[in-house]
């Protein structure tokens, strides 16, 4: 029997590192399914370098000590998920002008907490838990694939599943308990484009749904790219962390 010890439960299962931790362990399965092939990891999209990070594994958490402690206390409010009355849960905006400092490290960590928090909590309630109560949104990429179904002479081949790829991500970006919507803002987007990532938001923040956004932009500019009804909504439910330092990028 292999080892689990790639689970993104370990930290907070009793069974880790005992002879029951396996990849045939039902709860090793829920994240990360059979022989690699699905489960609630896969579900959420992240990129494979930053699949397992949780608060307590991310390279990013000694350089931004104090911005660690915050979401220690943000993560503690995930449990409201649960409470249908309970108060609304923040959005973040992680933002600093240089790259490579560990916005989309924390990002995905904080994304994985909400999801071992589902996960876990759920089985507490007796719930069946989400399928996919995270999505991480790559916002180039989803860009990326917007342009290829609306650049002229495409052919049908590469414009339809395109078309079709694109509009699944923005359905999860839209209607899953919490994403992350990495990179916002850092490439020119045509109307339609705008359009489309403002109705993302726009449907998040009316329901009331938590994300937590990333940008090389200060949230201010977030202006130029949605109208100033909903600027001003994602500036009210967002708190703004900026990180600080040059980038580490290629440091490990
Ligand atoms: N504070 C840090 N300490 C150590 N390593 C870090 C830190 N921040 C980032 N890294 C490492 O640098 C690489 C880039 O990090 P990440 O992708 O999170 O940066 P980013 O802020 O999102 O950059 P960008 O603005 O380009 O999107 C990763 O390999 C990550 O592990
Ligand atoms: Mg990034």
């Amino acid at each position: 029997m292999t080892h689990a010890n790639n689970c993104i439960l370990s930290s907070r299962c009793k069974l880790a590192g005992s002879a029951e931790c396996n990849r045939s362990c039902g709860h090793f399965i829920a994240m990360h399914g059979y022989s690699g092939k699905g489960g609630r990891v896969a579900n959420a999209n992240t990129p494979a370098d930053y699949r397992l990070l949780t608060l307590a594994t991310s390279p990013a958490r000694e350089s931004q000590a104090k911005i660690y402690g915050t979401l220690e206390k943000y993560v503690a409010t995930f449990d409201r998920q649960f409470e249908p009355d309970g108060d609304r849960i923040k959005s973040l905006f992680l933002f600093s002008e240089s790259p490579g400092t560990g916005k989309t490290t924390t990002a995905i960590a904080v994304l994985n907490e909400w999801l071992i928090a589902h996960y876990l909590g759920s089985l507490r309630r007796n719930r069946q838990p989400s399928q996919v109560p995270v999505y991480f949104l790559d916002v180039n990429e989803w860009q990326t694939l917007f342009n290829e179904f609306n650049r002229s002479n495409i052919p049908k081949e590469v414009a339809e599943p395109a078309s079709r790829e694109y509009y699944r991500r923005m359905h999860l970006a839209k209607t899953a308990p919490f994403v992350v919507c990495d990179d916002l803002g850092v490439r020119d987007a045509t109307t339609a484009f705008r359009a489309d990532l403002h109705s993302v938001i726009n449907a998040r923040t009316t329901n009331a749904l938590p994300a937590i956004f990333t940008s090389n932009l200060p949230i201010e500019e977030m202006a130029t790219v949605f109208d100033q009804r909903l600027y001003d909504r994602v500036r009210d439910q967002c708190a703004v962390l900026a990180f600080s330092g040059s980038s580490k990028r290629g440091r490990r």
